[in-house]
């Protein structure tokens, strides 16, 4: 499947068309809210998010909620439009660009009108339509069993206690009791202590007009061994997952598995062992490799790690310079979120989501549900028997 986005910040709404989506599914419009409601909430966030309640209207592609096999096109109507457009229409020129964000280059780049049409499409409210995109692809993989979800591994200087974290010795049912603390945390974070440290970090970043960035992980469990490929570079999974976490605005570093620690880690400990039962057939008891080896999915949990900068805009401001003028002027301060960590767990989870349900579709067929399961039974009685 493919798809688009288009939208501004403050504009009327934001839209998505994804084409090659396959026929026969059953389309879930509360779960999409739902990862829309999670992609908006979060400790940290500015004003915007208590004006905003996303939800998606479904304008193509779905008939009684089944996916047809036609271009879906989704539309989320952004509230905000009616109290700030005329605001918008009406502000002098921005001269002051913001450091960290598109402002500046994009001036330059597209020979803006004003720095104002920059900050509306670079904004990542755009990525709205994204977690949308990423809940359809979410609602095709739960077919083939897969769950995928994100959670904050660090914000600031504070990160969790490693050991939270689900092992690939972790079965279903602790990975459930995880996943559950993450939903009830106000910040996507497993670790109650860490959490708490966390918050007031927050508190007092924001007390000094600064924000902070941090890091998230995105697990996705039950993902069948052989998605991807090795043939060439651009089919590798990891090249693909990699190029879509590294696509949301303020994510610096992407890893899969160790990620940064790899190198860190003698060969004989870093890489994951294979072992063989009857009953479970071959496994590992580690997963450095984050479930890629060769670019291909190994049976294991996909796991990637994202490293967020802070965000840009601060209500301290940051050194700039009036592009008329070329005075030194403060940054423009524009209502903004002190921390974002949270809400790039989801869409990070929803971009991988997106990823590995194009590779499902490579693997087991573009056009229809039924015939996809169907493909993907036979693989796994082939698998079951080698
Ligand atoms: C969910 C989310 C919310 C964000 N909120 C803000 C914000 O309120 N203010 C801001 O200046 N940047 C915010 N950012 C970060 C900017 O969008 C990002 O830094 C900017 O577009 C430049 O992109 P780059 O960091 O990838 O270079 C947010 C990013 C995400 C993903």
């Amino acid at each position: 499947m493919m798809f688009l986005t288009a939208g501004e910040s403050h504009g009327q709404s934001l839209t998505a068309i994804i084409s090659g989506y396959p026929s026969g599914v059953k389309i879930d419009e509360e779960y999409i809210n739902e990862q829309l409601a999670k992609r908006q909430a979060g400790f940290g966030r500015g004003a915007r998010m208590l004006i905003e309640k996303d939800k998606v209207k479904i304008i193509s592609g779905v008939s009684k909620d089944i996916s047809t096999g036609a271009p879906i096109s989704i539309i989320i109507d952004n509230l905000d439009w009616k109290a700030s457009h005329k605001r918008i229409e009406n502000e002098g020129d921005i001269l002051n660009p913001r450091p960290g964000h598109a402002d500046l280059t994009g001036y330059f780049k597209y020979r803006a009108l004003r720095i104002r049409d920059v900050i509306e499409r670079s904004s990542a409210r755009e990525t709205v339509a994204r977690v949308a995109v990423g809940a359809f692809a979410g609602l095709l993989l739960k077919q083939f069993g897969v769950s995928t979800a994100g959670f904050t591994e660090q914000i600031g200087d504070i990160s969790i206690d490693l050991q939270s974290s689900p092992g690939a010795e972790m079965d279903s049912a602790k990975q459930e009791i995880f996943f559950d603390s993450v939903e009830k945390s106000m910040l996507r974070c497993p670790d109650a202590k860490a959490e708490e440290k966390m918050i007031n970090l927050i508190k007092h970043a924001q007390s000094q007009g600064d924000t902070l960035g941090g890091v998230v992980r995105v697990i996705s469990a039950g993902v069948v061994a052989g998605l991807g490929s090795y043939i060439q570079w651009d089919q590798r999974l990891d090249t693909r997952i990699a190029a879509a976490v590294m696509s949301i605005p303020s994510v610096k570093a992407v890893g899969l598995g160790a990620g940064f620690t790899s190198g860190k880690i003698s060969g004989t400990r870093f890489h994951d062992e294979i072992f063989y039962e009857i009953s479970r057939g071959f496994y590992r008891k580690q997963n450095n490799a984050g479930g890629v080896e060769g670019g291909m999915s190994n049976g294991q949990n996909i796991e990637v790690t994202a490293a967020i900068k802070p965000i840009p805009t601060t209500t301290a401001g940051l050194k700039t310079v009036n592009i008329k003028s070329k005075e030194m002027e403060i940054s423009l301060k524009e209502r903004s979120d002190v921390c974002a960590v949270p809400a790039i767990s989801i869409i990070a989870a929803a971009v991988v989501n997106i990823e590995l349900a194009n590779a499902y579709q490579h693997k087991f067929g573009e056009d229809n549900i039924a015939e996809m399961i169907e493909n993907f039974n036979n693989y796994k009685r082939y698998l079951e028997n080698i």
